[in-house]
């Protein structure tokens, strides 16, 4: 690890970013919160959260104790409390009345809609919580959901969720290589999939993959249940897989949620590390609502009553954990969930949507921004987008361009936005401005929130002054924070709580302005961003060194204008590679990482070379890969092992 990352031009030029957008004083007045809560929550921050617990959620049994810290890193929040997940985000708002409010306005790719009540919603979740028991799902049994965007991807979530049962979602643009290893790892009992979706116009499949992956014994998998969507032929395998319709069907709509407990396990989700091993990610049941919850609301303004709120993530992530499946739920929102690509079947699609649910918050990551921008300005321009009145960034660092072209062309100039840092680690979101408070400022993600300690400190771990960088960390333990990682608890300590004594080391780079504020820098281990998309150089390294023909892989992130960063991958083939006359081994290893991971691990580019270069202990030197990746002229090359292989893999570049 390095502080390279830290340094050059692209945080100088961030530096001279000096607009500031205050909120106007009407948003300011009718905000959730109000600049009083930081001083709140710094009087006393485990009461702080406390409150917010008891405010935001319905305990079926109260807890005791805030946090119990006795044996960090292993924080325990709401000691003594129950609660029910699913109660929280349906039952109790059509015992309120709401039964009636929309919980989510479906648009699926092809343009079929489908408007789901709070009433509704319950009564689905419900009969996909007596079906799954009824499947011999019990309460700690792991479920592996492989869905598109469609709202029985939340019902199956919010299911297990009701029953006890742990959620692992995979994303579904994985491999069923990908899928297997997840589902072996957290022993999953059920599978929940459909047969596949759509994407840009076309069927895309999703059941093959699963049937893939359980081809070979030794799984844990009893049933597959299996959701009809795009209608395409599938192979079944009787006994084991099910059609979603039936089962629901014969499920009783009746079933009483009972409490869990506060530390019960909600979800593992899989996450890439600087391993080659995906990490399952562990998050338990009260702290995680509660700080979801708090954040949707205080983050995005958001007025159950008046305001859509659409969150672009896939639930295959963690925002589309925290910001789709959960908060807006638990908040009593009113959300669109969009199943497609944002220019199918025409690049204003997302446009469209904007105003015909007239969507009043959008949350989305700058990937997305920087693709519209690319498409073109008189695109959003043909659509009404005035219900528009917060923003929302995530998943990567908004470069002040990007930042501004979202204030301007899709907010006009009036809606606030709000960046937003956080991580599937961290479970919800610790770095933003607060809309109503925070004078934002366009590619910074400004300030912790109230009740979260994160700063910026050196290689030593002292906190740096203010107009310096260093990693970000985060003090003191907060109620969204993983609780482990599943199966591996020693993992667990060592990839997050080793780097800095006492303190949480998030992997990333980070500086504060002169006013304090905190611009995030990007990784600074082996994690690439890729459209906001977190992949390990490692398990993209191993992926290539599984095929016959590779002796040797590393790989870089490069910068990319669009995607933020982009895959590069150099390798060295063996000697006695079988490579046949017109077979081009670079497209071969791209089909292969895809195949092996899924296709948003494929390298942009894998470059063959002769060498890699290496320090005399044997390390690759990435950084200078990442400047030929770059178009640059790698620097200083004296400290490899053989100083003249820079010359060579340039040489060999060119040929
Ligand atoms: C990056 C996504 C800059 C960061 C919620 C982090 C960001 C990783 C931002 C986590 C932001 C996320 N500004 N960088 N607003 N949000 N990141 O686990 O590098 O998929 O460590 O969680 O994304 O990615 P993950």
């Amino acid at each position: 690890m390095s502080q390279e990352t830290v340094k050059g031009d692209a945080f100088e030029n961030l530096l001279r970013e000096e607009r500031q957008f205050p909120p106007s004083k009407e948003f300011a007045a009718s905000a959730n919160v109000q600049e009083g809560i930081y001083a709140e929550a710094n009087a006393d921050r485990t009461a702080f959260w406390a409150d917010q617990a008891r405010a935001l959620l319905t305990w079926s049994k109260d807890f005791e104790t805030a946090l119990d810290w006795s044996n960090p890193p292993f924080a325990k929040w709401f000691v003594g409390g129950e609660v029910n997940a699913a109660y929280n985000a349906l039952d109790r708002h059509v015992e309120n009345g709401l039964g009636d409010r929309v919980a989510i306005y479906f648009e699926g790719e092809p343009g079929d809609t489908e408007t789901i009540t709070y009433a509704d919603l319950t009564e689905r979740v419900k009969r996909a919580a007596n079906a799954f028991e009824s499947l011999g799902v019990t309460k700690g049994d792991r479920v592996a959901v492989y869905l598109p965007m469609i709202p029985e991807a939340v019902v199956t979530m919010l299911a297990c969720a009701r029953i006890g049962a742990v959620h692992s979602v995979v994303f579904g643009g994985f491999s069923s290589e990908a899928l297997r290893s997840r589902i072996d790892d957290a022993e999953a009992k059920l599978v929940v999939t459909a047969d596949g979706t759509y994407r840009r116009g076309k069927p895309s499949s999703l059941k093959p993959a699963v049937d893939e992956a359980l081809a070979e014994d030794g799984h844990t998998v009893q049933h597959v249940v299996v959701v009809k969507r795009n209608g395409q032929d599938v192979e079944w395998t009787e006994g084991r897989d099910l059609h979603w319709s039936e089962v629901m069907a014969a499920a009783s709509p009746e079933h009483t949620a009972v409490g869990h407990d506060s530390e019960h396990p909600l979800f593992i989700l899989y996450t890439s590390g600087t391993t080659g091993k995906p990490k399952g990610i562990l998050h338990t049941t009260g702290g995680y609502l509660t700080q979801t919850a708090f954040t949707h609301s205080a983050v995005f303004d958001l007025k159950p009553d008046t305001d859509v709120y659409w969150c672009t993530a896939d639930i295959g992530w963690v925002t589309g954990h925290s910001y789709v499946a959960y908060a807006p739920l638990i908040n009593g929102a009113t959300q669109v969930m969009y199943e497609g690509t944002p220019d199918s079947p025409h690049q204003g699609r997302w446009w469209e949507i904007v105003e015909k649910y007239k969507v009043s918050i959008l949350y989305t990551a700058p990937t997305a921004i920087r693709t519209m921008m690319k498409w073109g300005q008189d695109i959003p321009a043909k659509y009404d987008l005035s219900s528009i009145r917060v923003l929302g960034s995530v998943g990567e660092p908004i470069n002040p361009e990007a930042w501004m072209w979202y204030r301007e062309v899709i907010g006009h100039g009036k809606a606030p936005i709000v960046d937003t840092w956080w991580q599937t680690e961290t479970g919800a979101i610790m770095v933003a401005p607060l809309p109503g408070v925070t004078a934002t400022k366009p590619g910074s993600a400004q300030v912790p929130l109230p009740g979260i300690a994160v700063d910026v400190v050196d290689e030593a771990g002292h906190a740096v002054p203010n107009g310096h960088g260093g990693f970000l960390v985060i003090r003191e333990p907060w109620p969204a924070m993983l609780r482990s990682i599943w199966g591996d608890p020693e993992r667990f300590k060592d990839t997050y709580w080793s780097r800095f004594e006492g303190m949480y080391f998030a992997g990333d780079g980070a500086k504060k302005d002169d006013d304090g504020d905190i611009w995030l820098l990007g990784r600074v281990d082996d994690v690439m961003n890729v459209s906001g998309h977190r992949l390990s150089t490692t398990e993209i390294e191993s992926a290539l060194v599984s095929h016959p023909w590779v002796a040797e892989a590393a790989v870089v992130g490069a910068a990319d204008e669009t995607t933020g960063q982009a895959v590069v991958a150099f390798v060295i083939l063996r000697g006695e590679a079988q490579i046949a006359e017109g077979e081009d081994p670079s497209a071969v290893l791209r089909a292969h990482v895809g195949h092996e991971i899924g296709p948003i691990a494929k390298p942009r580019h894998v470059l063959v070379v002769p060498e890699l270069p290496k320090t005399r202990s044997g390390k690759i030197m990435r950084r200078l890969l990442k400047d030929v990746a770059e178009g640059r002229d790698p620097g200083d090359a004296t400290t490899l092992a053989d100083p003249t292989v820079m010359q060579k893999i340039a040489a060999d570049l060119r040929k």
